[in-house]
């Protein structure tokens, strides 16, 4: 008599792969990303931070560096960093960053993201970035890591060991602590009243539970990965902080299912994608929440456009939104939220979807060819 047992198994708790683990753990991951870092009145407190609130006033721009995923989550962060602190933030994949000699000084604040925090690229980054004398925060999910130990402060995202090596709950805890850092420098520098600081992280805090909603309603990702298994090619469209969820989504295909996917912000379609669009072609569209602007209603404008040119349309949209049901042939719906909260639920399906896909191909989800979890050569 023999008891058989595989480690590797058991420490995925009954899940196929780490991935889907990972999908899975991210309301918790993003709920111990927030937690302990804001009072019940909603102020700010990340002490942990070591940067002193003069010099957070003297920063004249923000430059955000990091790599695959993690630049993603910067791009998100962009919108809502500038829209709270009004100070210009760029984002800058790292291994360009230090060879275009960026215009750095004193009051440059570099933002470095980073799960693993040793990606060699942003390393060097950061390097770079201290050598002219910035200031570097690095957000970051790995204690003692060589990026948070080489940066002025740290703050670190509480995801728990992530092993898959397509980024999950990396990113929505990134995104998560983004938003974190950038509603505490429109707190130290007055941008925001503090009541609609209280009223951001009320709402951000309560996203756990909606990101738990969002994983209960995915019964159809699988069904729509059998369907598109044999596609050769993916395009995702969103625009705003859905852009840069269009790119993770097209990133995680890649990555571990190695489909051609490509994400573009919906409004560059009639300058080229749409091209690429013919009978069959499967094209994710992230539809902004109503009520933003006009972005919501050009979204479904461009998911007419390549509905008449034969897409198959996934539609990731707000539930409720009257406007989508008559352009998708598969609809996930979002609980509402406002729209630089959105990509905490929105990338879900995005991922659930890559994961499925790989799945049924048949490969390796959470070690995928060519690529590692962490890149520590440029
Ligand atoms: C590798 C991984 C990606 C990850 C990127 C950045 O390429 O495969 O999933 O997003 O590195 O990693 P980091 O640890 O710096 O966030």
């Amino acid at each position: 008599f023999e008891v058989t047992w595989d480690l590797s198994a058991a420490e995925k708790g009954g899940y196929d792969w780490f991935m889907r683990k990972e999908i899975f753990e991210q309301p918790k991951a993003v709920a111990d990303t927030l937690l302990g870092r804001y009072t019940a009145a909603g102020a700010l407190q990340l002490d942990e931070l070591h940067i002193g609130e003069d010099e957070l006033r003297r920063i004249d721009k923000i430059i955000i560096v990091a790599c695959g995923s993690a630049y993603y989550a910067g791009l998100v962060a962009k919108y809502a960093i500038e829209h709270w602190t009004r100070v210009a933030c760029e984002v800058e994949i790292a291994s360009e960053f230090r060879y275009r000699d960026p215009i750095i000084d004193g009051s440059t604040l570099v933002v470095t993201i980073s799960q693993s925090g040793e990606t060699a690229d942003t390393l060097m980054a950061i390097r770079h970035a201290r050598e002219q004398g910035a200031k570097v925060i690095a957000i970051c999910n790995t204690n003692g890591a060589t990026i948070p130990r080489e940066s002025d402060a740290v703050l670190y995202t509480h995801a728990g060991p992530e092993i898959g090596v397509a980024s999950t709950k990396g990113f929505l805890t990134q995104v998560a602590a983004c938003y974190l850092l950038g509603l505490y420098l429109a707190q130290v520098r007055g941008t925001m009243y503090d009541d609609e600081i209280a009223k951001v992280m009320e709402e951000l805090a309560a996203t756990p539970p909606l990101i738990q909603q969002v994983l209960d309603s995915l019964d159809a990702i699988r069904e729509l990965a059998a369907r598109l298994v044999d596609t050769e090619s993916v395009l995702f469209l969103g625009r705003h902080v859905g852009y840069p969820v269009a790119l993770e989504g097209a990133l995680k295909l890649k990555e571990i299912a190695y489909l051609h996917a490509e994400g573009f912000p919906a409004g560059e379609l009639k300058h080229g994608p749409i091209a690429l669009v013919d009978q069959g072609v499967p094209v994710f569209v992230v539809v902004p929440p109503q009520g933003r602007d006009q972005l919501h209603d050009k979204v479904i404008s461009n998911i007419q456009e390549v509905r008449a040119r034969g897409a198959f349309t996934v539609v990731v949209a707000e539930a409720g939104d009257p406007e989508v049901g008559a352009y998708a042939d598969v609809l996930f719906s979002l609980p509402k939220v406002s729209t630089l909260l959105q990509p905490l639920l929105a990338a879900v399906p995005l991922q659930m979807f890559a994961c499925e896909v790989a799945t049924l191909k048949g490969y390796d989800v959470d070690q995928p060819r060519n690529l590692a979890k962490s890149v520590t050569v440029e």
